[in-house]
């Protein structure tokens, strides 16, 4: 597999509309929050922004509105400088995300899509790209881009998030898929392959589908099966503040790593870090830690 040096994130920018609280609400139940604040989010213009704080070399390609919440939707992405070229503004609303987060950082999301359902990959791929791809804008369109990317030689990185199956077709698109806990269950599901990300479980699904793969796990860190080989990375204890995004920065610096042509040891440590660091501030994109920050805590800082 070719070096990498150009990422191109395609995927969902949105806007976070999030209020703190004591508890989750249960269904049907009113919990009054703390505070609430509009943020910058979206899976795909997370991962754009930390594979860009990582280090890399990002391009961000998706849909927002014409409206006054795609100010704030890109405003991250802008200031650190991931080009938009790729991007479009279109007739429908700016996506958004409901969230609330409570006092032990854990979350709770809905999301309208609004433009994110017509984005579609709106540049040329070629070999020295890596593509990266969440479930947040239509499957057919991030099919599409995985077979265009897969003709132009480049490789595929994709974070099977929110939830969905995929096909065996699909799986042999990709080079490296991105999962948690409850992901992993999904898709192992389709292939008749254990739910739990064990050593056996996860090394079988990754024999089964050919593809590589890598399990967050949360606090716990991340395990891989990375072309046959498994690999465990714990990551350092916390005390989270919010864990909206952590998965986002996690993939993006994974992807930074991959394409800067780090080992996949070095790549993974390098994203559990990431993923760890991202906790530490409310906002899926406020906390997504610089290459330099990373370095600092992988060195014990
Ligand atoms: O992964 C976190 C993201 O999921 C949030 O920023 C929100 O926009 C949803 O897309």
């Amino acid at each position: 597999m070719s070096k990498s040096n150009s990422i191109v994130v395609f995927g969902s920018a949105n806007v976070d509309l999030v209020v703190r609280c004591a508890r989750l609400p249960r269904p049907g139940e009113t919990v009054t929050g703390s505070g609430h604040q509009l943020l910058p989010g979206g899976k795909g213009a997370n991962q754009a922004l930390a594979a860009r704080r990582a280090g890399g070399d990002v391009s961000f390609c998706g849909a927002v509105g014409r409206d006054a919440f795609a100010d704030t939707a890109l405003a991250n992405l802008i200031e650190a400088g991931v080009g938009l070229d790729g991007l479009h503004r279109i007739d429908a609303p700016t996506g958004l995300a409901s969230i609330c987060v409570d006092a032990s950082g854990e979350n709770a999301i809905a999301i309208s899509p609004g433009a994110n359902a017509a984005a579609a990959l709106a540049r040329d791929m070629t070999a020295d790209d890596l593509l990266v791809t969440q479930n947040e804008v239509p499957a057919a369109a991030v099919g599409e881009a995985h077979r265009r990317a897969k003709a132009a030689g480049a490789r595929v990185v994709h974070n099977a998030a929110p939830a969905a199956p995929l096909s065996a077709d699909q799986m042999q698109l990709i080079d490296d898929l991105i999962v948690n806990e409850l992901e992993f269950a999904e898709i192992a599901r389709a292939f008749d392959s254990a739910p739990d990300p064990t050593p056996e479980g996860l090394l079988a699904l990754a024999k089964a589908t050919e593809t590589r793969i890598v399990v967050t796990l949360g606090p716990a860190g991340a395990r891989a099966a990375l072309g046959g080989v498994l690999l465990d990375v714990p990551a350092r204890a916390i005390k989270p503040l919010d864990t909206t995004g952590a998965g986002d920065a996690f993939v993006g610096a994974y992807a930074a790593a991959l394409a800067a042509g780090g080992d996949d040891e070095a790549a993974l440590s390098f994203a559990v870090a990431a993923g760890t660091l991202a906790c530490l501030a409310l906002g899926a994109q406020s906390s997504s830690p610089t290459a330099a920050e990373i370095e600092a805590h992988l060195s014990g800082a």
